[in-house]
C-alpha cells in the first residue's frame, strides 16, 4: 500500500512537472518551439462597441499593441486625437478604456504583444503604435514610396492595407502585400 501511494506521489509529480517544462518552453520561444497562439498573432478584437467607436476613421486596433498606460493616455486626450476629435460621452469612454487596458500589450500572453511591451521603455506612453520600437525595427526595409507616398496606403496606422489578416489580429509576414508592389518576401 505503502508503495503504491509512492507510485501515485511519482506520476503525479511527473505530470506537473511536465507542465512547467511546456509552460517554459512557451516563454523561450524564439527557439522554434510551440506557441500557446501563433507567433504572429495578437488577441482579436473582441468587443463590438470598441470596433464601432473606434473603427470608424481606421481599423480598430488590437489593444495588446500598447501598455495600459498608453491606452490610459490615448483616451484621456480624445478631444485632440491626432489632430481630429475622436470624443465619446463618459460612460462609453470608461467602459472602452477598461476593455483597452484588461487587454493591453502588458497584461497579453500573446507573443507579439510581449514584443511590443518589453521595447517600450517603463516610464514612456507611445500613442502609437506605430512609433513603438519593435514596431520600427520591424518595419525599417519599407520605403517612403511603399508607405507615405503611396496613395494606397499613406501612413503606417493603415495597417490593413499591407496585412491582409490584420482585422483578425494576424500580422504574419507572409500575408503581406503592399499595393502597388506585391507580395513581400525577404
Ligand atoms: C474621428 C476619427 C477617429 C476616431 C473616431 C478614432 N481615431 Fe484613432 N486616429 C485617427 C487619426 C486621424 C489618426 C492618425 C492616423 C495617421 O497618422 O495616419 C489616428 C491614430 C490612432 C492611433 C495611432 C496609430 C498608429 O499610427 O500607431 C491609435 C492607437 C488610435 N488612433 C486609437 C484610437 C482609439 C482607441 C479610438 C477610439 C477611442 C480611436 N482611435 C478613434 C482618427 C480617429
Ligand atoms: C506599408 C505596409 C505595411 C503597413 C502599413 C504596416 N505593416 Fe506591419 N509589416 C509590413 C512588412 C513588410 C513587415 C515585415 C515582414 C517581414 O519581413 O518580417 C511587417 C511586419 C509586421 C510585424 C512583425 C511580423 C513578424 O514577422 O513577426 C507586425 C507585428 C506588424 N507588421 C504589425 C503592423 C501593425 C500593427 C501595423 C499598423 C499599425 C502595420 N504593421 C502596418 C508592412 C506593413
Amino acid at each position: 500500500m505503502k508503495k503504491l501511494n509512492l507510485w501515485v506521489t511519482v506520476a503525479a509529480t511527473l505530470v506537473i512537472g511536465s507542465g512547467l517544462v511546456f509552460a517554459s518552453d512557451d516563454e523561450k520561444g524564439e527557439r522554434g518551439h510551440k506557441y500557446e497562439h501563433s507567433y504572429y498573432d495578437v488577441a482579436p478584437v473582441n468587443n463590438a462597441q470598441y470596433k464601432e467607436e473606434c473603427g470608424s476613421c481606421h481599423m480598430a486596433f488590437q489593444p495588446g499593441f500598447l501598455p495600459a498606460r498608453s491606452w490610459d493616455k490615448l483616451m484621456s486626450g480624445l478631444e485632440d486625437h491626432f489632430g481630429e476629435s475622436a470624443e465619446m460621452d463618459a460612460v462609453d469612454q470608461k467602459v472602452l478604456t477598461n476593455y483597452l487596458k484588461e487587454n493591453a500589450a502588458d497584461h497579453s500572453n500573446y507573443k507579439k504583444s510581449r514584443s511590443f511591451n518589453r521595447s517600450v521603455a517603463r516610464n514612456a506612453a507611445p500613442l502609437r503604435i506605430s512609433e513603438v520600437r519593435y514596431f520600427i525595427k520591424e518595419h525599417d526595409e519599407l520605403s517612403r514610396r511603399m508607405v507615405q507616398d503611396n496613395p494606397e496606403v499613406k501612413s503606417f496606422s493603415k495597417c490593413e492595407a499591407c496585412h491582409q489578416s490584420a482585422e483578425q489580429g494576424s500580422y504574419d509576414e507572409y500575408q503581406v502585400y503592399i499595393p502597388g508592389y506585391g507580395r513581400w518576401d525577404d
